[in-house]
């Protein structure tokens, strides 16, 4: 494997489990309090959890109110620039937090941290933050905490490895029923848009053992939904040496008995087989949705982001997908506005939504990221056209999600109950195993459950239902 891959040995992590309960020591005078706040991807949300799994092993009770909180983590990403600024908007915003309660804890971790330049940002511009730590530093935040306390000197803790793998670290679910499960860290793909290989260090895979007691553990304590996480599951185990590969964890996960739907995400095009097409085909408990992330349909501008595939091959998966699953659902990252990209591209990537007729897409207009190979190509396309390029993206999707959306009407599916929704009215929401949105009026005891809903009503977001009775 290339790279310099730390090992996180059992002795390591036992260190930090000393100094948890260190902290937890001194903390033990008082009732206090500790709130993380996420951005970006579901890769953060699943290390977030490890934090607050590390803080409530502190001592500290995890709540959402930062107003109420000693130690407050942000966990940033950097995948836009929009994140970023969101991320360094809210770390600002806590500056008065600190002036009030000067005793509060500011830490920052996460992806816009690991480059180099942000940490300078942070040490320079924003002297109330008391800590930073890099993705890689993840598992050493209890000793990070511990300094902090005892030498009262701010902590900056990057390293240069190409990352690592801890295992054993606690963990704070923030749901009942749905869980994330990394099954790999980082990325090898060096997509010249992207800046996760340089924040994630380089692809490297979790056990399968590792990886199966955790889901194990999962299912028995009533987990009802297992997402697999990896920038590219499809290479799950090329660096194991052990001849599995992404389709055989998945086999071997679907073997495990219980009542659950396993998810996973990202797949890249370039390594998604027919053979993991197969795997999906043949197991009820893997979820009929195939997240394929397509980002241009213009073989040129696939070939300027080093995508290592053409809209051609890219569909004959789609194709081969739809005739083996015909229910299965689609869905896609397209980036608008990439350097040099012209009409008659856009246009490719236009007729790309036709042809795929995707489910539902996520859709960004491109966003020059430091230190990646097009942060230096020639873009001389104007930020107003990318935006109306843009629009037309989402108008053309709009249409072909409502058209699918219709035809759910009358139907009763299954849905996973996942809460009450904020805007409508709130009735409760959950999603359909094809991820789909689905609203209905019902009783709080239904949340975290598997129900029926029959469809009365679609629109372009979202379905609307009644609950079934059994
Ligand atoms: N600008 C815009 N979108 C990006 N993505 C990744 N990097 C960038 C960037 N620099 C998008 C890709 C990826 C998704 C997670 O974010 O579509 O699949
Ligand atoms: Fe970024 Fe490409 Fe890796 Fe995805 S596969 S994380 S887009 S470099």
């Amino acid at each position: 494997m290339a790279g310099n891959i730390q090992i996180i040995s059992p002795q390591m992590i036992k260190e930090q489990y000393d100094y948890m309960s260190k902290v937890r020591q001194i903390n033990s005078e008082r009732t206090l309090y500790a709130t993380v706040k996420t951005y970006g991807c579901q890769q953060n949300e699943a290390d977030s959890e490890r934090i607050a799994g590390m803080l409530k092993e502190m001592g500290y009770n995890i709540t959402a109110d930062e107003s109420r909180a000693d130690i407050i983590v942000i966990n940033t990403c950097a995948v836009r620039e929009h994140a970023e600024l969101k991320a360094l908007s809210i770390t600002g915003q806590f500056k008065h937090l600190k002036s009030k309660k000067p005793g509060l804890l500011i830490g920052i971790g996460g992806c816009m941290v690991s480059q180099e330049h942000r940490k300078e940002d942070i040490k320079n511009k924003y002297p109330y933050v008391d800590f930073l730590f890099g993705t890689s530093m993840l598992y050493k935040l209890p000793e990070i905490i511990y300094k902090k306390i005892k030498t009262k000197k701010r902590q900056f803790h990057l390293d240069d490895s190409d990352g690592n793998i801890a295992e054993g670290l606690p963990v704070e679910r923030f749901s009942d029923f749905k869980a994330w499960v990394s099954i790999m860290y980082g990325c090898n793909n060096f997509c010249t848009y992207c800046i996760v290989p340089y924040v994630r260090g380089r692809e490297r895979s979790r056990k399968p053992d590792d990886i199966l007691n955790e889901i194990r553990g999962l299912i028995k304590d009533g987990y009802r939904e297992i997402t697999l996480l990896g920038q590219n599951v499809n290479s799950y185990g090329k660096d194991l040496g052990m001849d599995i590969d992404f389709s055989d964890l998945l086999q071997m996960i679907c073997d495990i008995e219980g009542d659950f739907t396993v998810r996973f995400m990202t797949s890249h095009p370039k390594d998604a087989t027919f053979k993991l097409i197969d795997t999906i085909a043949a197991n009820p408990k893997i979820a009929k949705q195939f997240h394929l992330p397509l980002q241009s349909g213009s073989d040129r501008i696939l070939k300027l982001m080093n995508r290592h595939y053409t809209f051609e091959s890219y569909k004959a998966l789609a194709d081969y997908m739809k005739k083996k699953i015909p229910e299965i659902a689609i869905t896609t990252d397209i980036i608008v506005g990439f350097p040099g990209e012209t009409e008659e591209d856009f246009a490719c990537t236009l007729n790309a939504l036709e042809q795929i007729e995707y489910d539902n897409i996520y859709s960004f207009i491109y966003s020059k990221r430091k230190g990646t190979p097009a942060a230096v190509m020639e873009d001389p396309t104007t930020q107003e056209e990318k935006a109306k390029r843009f629009q037309r993206l989402l108008d053309t999707q709009n249409t072909i999600s409502n058209r699918k959306n219709q035809e759910y009407l009358g139907k009763i599916i299954s849905v996973l109950v996942e809460g009450r929704s904020k805007t409508d009215d709130g009735k409760l929401t959950g999603r359909n195993e094809k991820n789909r949105l689905v609203h209905f009026s019902g009783d709080d005891c239904l949340i975290g459950k598997n129900v029926k809903v029959k469809i009365i009503k679609a629109d372009t977001f979202s379905l609307m239902g009644e609950y079934i009775e059994k």
